[in-house]
């Protein structure tokens, strides 16, 4: 009874192991049937109810099926072994005779190449080069400007507001408040960096950009400063002299303000679509400092005045390369990148 029962599980069991197709189908048969409380584990349990001659009869057809199942086992195991292992190879293969690919090199963003030209050329006209932080008080972005809680210029730039009442600053102005104070006057001081506005993004508009502060303060100083620092800074940055004009411009925390227009380098002035057929490109916001800006900053207006600027670092690059979707310039896209490579 208990043989052909034995002989049964042996030969079906043998069937399986050939008709496996994966390793772990192989291991669950092993444990169903070889394992410790397998099927051949059970029968041996149940010998002890046999008599002592069936016993050696049962005990030997145990072992045999015992061995047969463990070498077919071990057999399409290391077949399995084998296949993982090829396959692992050809996964992994490695042509140790191929040239090194060779360490490319990176290069700096068209935005930080131009604040590095435009703070070598201020550092050597005097100036200091200052940082200010990305988060900023109200007081100093705003109020220290010139721009009371109801003024409505608030509105002429959108603000990302903190919920702990500071913003994220809307342009480096605020920069002229902290240099005041840390440089007091005469001082001479720049301020690249990054600024904010809640707008919706397109090819002009960005919600992230980069703007330079300018900012000279000591006795005397006059429009006819501001226009000589101006056209310095703009034919270093073109590399030829510049036409520049002045128009009025309406700022807070200057009197007079103005924008100041370059004729446009496309066409000298002739009229192109660059300029939209004006002949003028729109390029820098500046004037002298408000007395109200002065006082704020520690500095007496009647003994002391002052120019500030604020160069547009990210309309300056896509000017200057032509570049026409602002999108570009934080896209990451190496394709972009690399053609500013030098
Ligand atoms: N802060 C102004 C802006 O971002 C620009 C500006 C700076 C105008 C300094 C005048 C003087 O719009």
């Amino acid at each position: 009874m208990i043989e052909t029962q034995l002989s049964e599980l042996a030969a079906a069991t043998e069937a399986r192991i050939a008709a496996v197709t994966t390793a772990e189908e192989l291991e669950a048969i092993r444990v169903e049937v070889l394992g410790r409380k397998g099927r051949l584990a059970e029968v041996s349990k149940d010998m002890g109810k046999l008599s002592p001659e069936q016993r050696g009869v049962v005990g030997k057809l145990l072992n045999a099926a015992k061995q047969t199942l463990e070498t077919a086992l071990t057999a399409r195991k290391t077949a399995f072994d084998e296949a993982a292992l090829s396959a692992r190879l050809e996964r992994e293969w490695l042509d140790l005779t191929a040239p090194a690919a060779g360490a490319g090199l990176g290069s700096l963003h068209p935005l930080t190449q131009i604040q590095a030209e435009i703070e070598d050329l201020f550092v050597s006209l005097g100036f200091t080069v200052l940082d200010g932080p990305e988060v900023e008080t109200e007081f100093n972005n705003f109020d220290a400007l010139n721009i009371p809680p109801d003024h409505p210029a608030r509105d002429m730039q959108d603000t990302f507001w903190l919920s702990n009442g500071h913003l994220l600053r809307t342009h480096t102005s605020p920069v002229q408040v902290r240099g005041m104070k840390k440089l007091g006057p005469p001082l001479r001081m720049i301020a690249p960096g990054r600024v904010f506005r809640n707008e919706e993004v397109d090819a002009s508009h960005e919600h992230t950009f980069y703007q330079l502060e300018g900012m000279m303060v000591d006795k005397d100083v006059s429009v006819a400063h501001l226009i000589y620092f101006m056209k310095t800074l703009l034919s270093a940055i073109f590399k030829r002299d510049v036409t520049v004009r002045l128009r009025p411009g309406y700022f807070p925390f200057v009197e007079p303000g103005f924008e100041l227009d370059i004729q446009c380098l496309i066409c000298q002035g002739a009229g192109c679509p660059v300029c939209k057929q004006s002949g003028w490109v729109e390029l820098l916001p500046c004037g002298l400092v408000h007395p109200n800006v002065l006082r704020l900053g520690g500095i007496d207006p009647e003994e002391y005045s002052g120019f500030a600027f604020g160069l547009g670092l990210t309309r300056l690059v896509m000017m200057r390369y032509a570049i026409d979707d602002i999108r570009q310039l934080q896209g990451g896209d190496l394709r972009f990148l690399t053609q500013f490579a030098f």
